[in-house]
């Protein structure tokens, strides 16, 4: 792979057939310039999510997903405004500004609508804020579906994930107790939020009546491997139940699949600021650099990311 940046030139990570991590390289092409309604973004982080390897995998996918190649790759990213064009009155060069544009998000540039951007609020760094597009939408959405409040005893699984880590904590916040799963190496991790840790695995359901004697109220599933099964089997009413994870479970039970796309701007906007202020925390697993792509995804494909996995064009974005 050629690795290192040119001052003449952008870099993008493009994958020309679908596979593993391996089928990712580095492109170089000339800086892209803006139409007169568009932005320039210097990319400094862009956060990697599961469906990116699932779309280079090649794995059959519905619309707005479907994939030619070739092809970019990521969705969320975090950086600062290069340039504006002409008719692009709401933004100023130097701004820190976040979002997701799909296929074009892992590059050193991308050229976007300004009415996609976010601004990245004071306090928080780029790396978070380049990690966040996807999963602060999903957490805020699937939280919202079931209507979360301070009366509910809760389950989230995959608590120490992505999507999972703001999924309780924006619970909690709206003062519900929160049960989540993960593996015993994530329990001090889940504590220090204020989520009861319990340990996935062939005794779950059995540890889950022994966490919540008086059952749980709502479920949200972060990660499928027969969570929907469980907490049906536990007595949760299916219209309490939202999974982000499991599209079969959709198929056989009334439960809810609300996730990132019931939930925008306005919303990431509002995770940002919590984020910000010291009321969420997103965890870290690993930085990578944009050259060393392919171990970012082998390590997001393995499935134990605590958090969020980010990529990085430069050494220390701010
Ligand atoms: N529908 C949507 O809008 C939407 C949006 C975003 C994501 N998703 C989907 O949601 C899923 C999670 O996404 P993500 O970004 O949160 O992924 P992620 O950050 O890679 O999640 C990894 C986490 O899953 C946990 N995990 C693995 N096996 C588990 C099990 N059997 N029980 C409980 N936890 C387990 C791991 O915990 P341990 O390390 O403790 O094992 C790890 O913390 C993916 O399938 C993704 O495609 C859907």
């Amino acid at each position: 792979m050629t690795t290192q940046a040119r001052a003449d030139s952008s870099r993008r990570v493009v994958f020309r057939r679908f596979g593993g991590p391996e089928v990712l390289e580095l492109e170089h092409r000339p800086v892209p310039v803006p139409a007169s309604d568009e932005v320039l973004v210097r990319v400094a982080a862009a956060g990697v999510n599961p469906v990116d390897w699932k779309l280079f995998s090649g794995q059959p996918m519905h619309d707005p997903y479907e994939r030619s190649l070739p092809s970019g790759n990521g969705y969320d990213f975090a950086g600062t405004i290069v340039s504006t064009g002409a008719d692009v009155e709401r933004w100023r060069p130097g701004e820190r500004v976040f979002g997701g544009l799909r296929f074009h998000a892992q590059a050193d540039h991308l050229v976007i609508d300004p009415a996609l951007l976010v601004r990245v609020p004071d306090g928080l760094s780029l790396v978070v804020a380049g990690a966040l597009n996807v999963v602060g939408r999903t957490a805020f959405a699937s939280v919202q579906s079931q209507r979360i409040t301070a009366g509910d005893t809760v389950l989230v699984s995959g608590a120490a994930g992505g999507v999972g880590t703001l999924t309780a904590q924006l619970c909690i916040h709206r003062g519900a107790r929160v049960i989540g799963t993960a593996s015993p190496g994530n329990h001090d991790l889940l504590r220090s939020f204020g989520i009861e840790p319990v340990a996935y695995g062939p005794g779950l359901p059995d540890a889950l009546r022994a966490a919540a004697p008086n059952g749980f109220t709502a479920v949200l599933d972060t990660v499928g491997h027969g969570t929907v099964a469980i907490a049906l089997a536990l007595g949760v009413s299916p219209h309490r139940i939202n999974t982000v994870a499991d599209y079969e479970a959709r198929q056989r039970h009334p439960v809810a699949g609300v996730g990132g796309a019931a939930a925008g701007s306005a919303e990431l906007a509002v995770v940002a600021r919590m984020l910000a202020d010291g009321d969420l925390g997103l965890p870290i697993d690993s930085v990578h650099p944009l050259e060393r792509v392919r171990e970012a995804y082998a390590r997001s494909i393995a499935g134990h990311a605590t958090g969020k996995i980010v990529i990085v064009t430069e050494e220390q974005p701010s």
